[in-house]
Parts: C-alpha cells; structure tokens; sequence
C-alpha cells in the first residue's frame, strides 16, 4: 500500500505524576485533545502554523511539536520535511499535559506518514524533546501515557529510557481546570532540592502501593496511596482552592487524587462515573465560590494514547 502524503491525529490530554509518582507516573484522559495534521514535503524543514488562538512560537525550535519533529528527522535519512497544523484543543499551562500532547501527536503522525519505523519507546524518546523546549526538562511522565495510552510508569530517562505501559484501571477520571496558569518552570522552582530519608521512604512505599493498587483493582489501595508528600506541599501555594477541592470531591465519594501535573488543574481519582461526576462537580462549587471560571473533564482513563484518525 503506498504510503499517505497527509496524516492527522488526535493527541489526548494526561495526568502527569498521579499524586506521589512525580516525574514518573502518568495516566491518559480521552479527551480533551489536540489535533496535529502533517503532510509529507520533499524538501527538508518544517512549516508550522497554529490553527487556535494561543500564539504559540512557530520557529521549530521554539515550537513543541517542532523541536519533536527535528529530532525525528535527524533519523531519517532521506530529505525530508513537514508542513504542520496544529489545533489546541488542550489550553497550554493547564497542568494536562499540552505541550506533550502536541509533541507526541507530531512524532506519531511522522510516523504513520513515514510506514511507521519506529516503535513506541522511541517516539516517546523523540517527543521529549518537546518537553524540553516547554519547560527545560526532558521528562516522560505525560509524554509515554500521550502516547502508550492507558498507565505508564518512566522507571529511566537516562542512560536509557525505560517506559513500563500497564493496561488502565477501569477508574474515572475528574479534571477541575481553573482558569488561571502555572507554568512548569516556576512551579519546578518551588521544589526542594533534598528530600529527608523518612519521606522519601513514605512516598515511594504510596508509588509502590498505587502501581500494585492499579493492576489488583484495589481502589482501596489506590486511595490510600494516592497522596504526595513531597512536591504537593511545596507547590500547594500556588494553588488557591487545592485543599477545599480534595476535602469536597473526597466527600462526594473521589478515592483521592491531587495536582495534576504542574497544576493548576486538580484531578481525581474515582471507581465509576457519576462519582466522577460529583467530584468533578464538588471541585468546581469550590472555585464558582471564589469567583474563578473552571472548565470541567470526566472520563474514563483510556486504553489508547495518540492515535490516526484519518489519512489522505
Ligand atoms: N512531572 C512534571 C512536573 C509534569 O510535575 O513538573 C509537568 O509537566
């Protein structure tokens, strides 16, 4: 079969860190989602162009599915290059992983274009390029579930990235997005750079527990695991609404959750759909009160991370 001269994707939203997995955990929403087309040129370089109104860079080393995609070519030995149309269909800053939606939707679509040469590692290798033009480092923990789908654990990015995808629980998903941004970068800088031994011993016995709470379908595992001791305190602050928000959802039946990512979305965690729903809803009472517009996600945690949907 020849192969497509145009190929576009839906990239999905994730939920970096999963409460106490900083850096290395991360789950995959169904929506909302990015949509990236790319159409094969036979002259090296990359033309981008931003179908939203977000004014994101279009120079591709200042763009995340840019910086992504050069690294891509650097594989391919042939002139090659891409025009590329990105839609936004993720709010960049929103703690839902929108760079690396956008990363790993370019890598994917290069793929697909290209008769897909490479596996999933290593487009998740090639799109954290990306997330070093977003926030300087390059990390994988919303990268390998944009693009593995369901539950993935990073266990390495150096000497070698080691990404373990595991099947996703059939948990439900609930995003409060208030309105307001934290970028990566500052919320890293808030981040102590020593952590003492006996927390450090109480945060990887919760990764430990809610990796194992995942695959036995133990929601009572998972909820008591699902608490960070060491980055969320340090970044509550710049979260106004965090700790009303968990205190409500939890008492509309959420099993726990936190920050999602850098924040400042807040996600829960929670066994079935309307709870998921009354969580989502008792997080945003919480920032209707204070006067801060929200929007609302729910939705299953999905199997499937970036994906073609249509080729020409
Ligand atoms: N693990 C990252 C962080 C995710 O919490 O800073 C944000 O992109």
């Amino acid at each position: 079969m020849p192969l497509p001269s145009s190929v576009t994707v839906h990239a999905p939203a994730t939920i970096a860190n999963v409460g106490c997995g900083f850096d290395v955990l991360g789950l995959c929403l169904t929506a909302p989602y990015d949509t990236v087309r790319l159409t094969r040129r036979d002259q090296p370089g990359l033309i981008i162009r931003h179908l939203d109104d977000y004014d994101l860079p279009t120079d591709p080393n200042r763009n995340v599915a840019g910086a992504a995609l050069l690294a891509l070519l650097r594989e391919v030995d042939e002139p090659l290059g891409f025009e590329v149309e990105i839609t936004k269909g993720i709010r960049p800053g929103s703690g839902i992983g929108s760079s690396a939606a956008s990363a790993a939707g370019a890598v994917v679509a290069a793929n697909a274009l290209l008769g897909n040469p490479f596996d999933n590692k290593k487009l998740v290798d090639l799109a954290m390029y990306g997330e070093a033009v977003a926030s300087g480092v390059r990390h994988a923990d919303n990268i390998a579930p944009a693009i593995c789908g369901g539950f993935t654990l990073v266990r390495a990015v150096l000497p070698v990235l080691d990404v373990v995808a595991l099947p996703a629980p059939p948990l439900w998903v609930a995003v409060v997005h208030p309105q307001f941004e934290v970028k990566t970068r500052e919320a890293r800088a808030v981040l102590p750079t020593q952590v003492p031994l006996a927390l450090a011993v109480r945060q990887w016995a919760n990764v430990g527990g809610l990796v194992a709470g995942f695959l036995t379908h133990d929601n009572e595992l998972i909820s008591r695991a699902l608490e960070d001791y060491i980055v969320e305190p340090a970044r509550a602050a710049l979260l106004p609404g965090l700790g009303d928000a968990r205190k409500r959802a939890l008492a509309a039946g959420a099993l726990g959750g936190g920050i999602s990512g850098s924040g400042p979305s807040i996600f829960m965690l929670n066994h079935d759909e309307a709870t998921a729903h009354a969580a989502a809803e008792a997080m945003g009472s919480v920032y209707r009160k204070m006067g801060i517009a929200f929007h609302l996600h729910v939705g299953p945690i999905a199997s499937e991370g970036a994906r073609v949907v249509a080729t020409e």
